[in-house]
């Protein structure tokens, strides 16, 4: 199994995640971050230390999230590795809990 980043990252990116990750499995683009499933290891710490509430197990993803799969599997082999907390993005609090930010997505 592993654990996957959804939609509700896009244009937040609070970062919180990757500091209690302890196999540095996050990786970083430009508005977004994902989790490589071949590096989880399902430990579930980063799950309640993201303020977005955007981190599921897999198997528990909330409906209309399932594409969040291949997108995390896809975009980890293209993106580096973050292993320390950064500032948010810039309009991050008011980005949160927007519907549809998959649009705004960037690759
Ligand atoms: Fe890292 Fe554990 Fe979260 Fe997987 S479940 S991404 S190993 S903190
Ligand atoms: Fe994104 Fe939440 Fe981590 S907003 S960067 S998954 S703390």
């Amino acid at each position: 199994m592993t654990f996957v980043v959804t939609e509700n990252c896009i244009k937040c990116k609070y970062t919180d995640c990757v500091d209690v990750c302890p196999v540095d499995c996050f990786h970083e683009g430009p508005n977004f971050l994902v989790i490589d499933p071949d590096e989880c290891i399902d430990c579930t710490l980063c799950e309640p230390e993201c303020p977005a509430n955007a981190i599921y197990a897999e198997d528990e993803l909330p409906e209309g999230q399932e594409q969040f799969i291949e997108i995390n599997a896809e975009l980890a082999e293209k993106w580096p590795v973050i292993d320390t907390v950064k500032d948010p993005l810039p309009d991050a609090d008011e980005w949160v809990d927007k519907p549809n930010k998959i649009d705004s997505l960037e690759k």
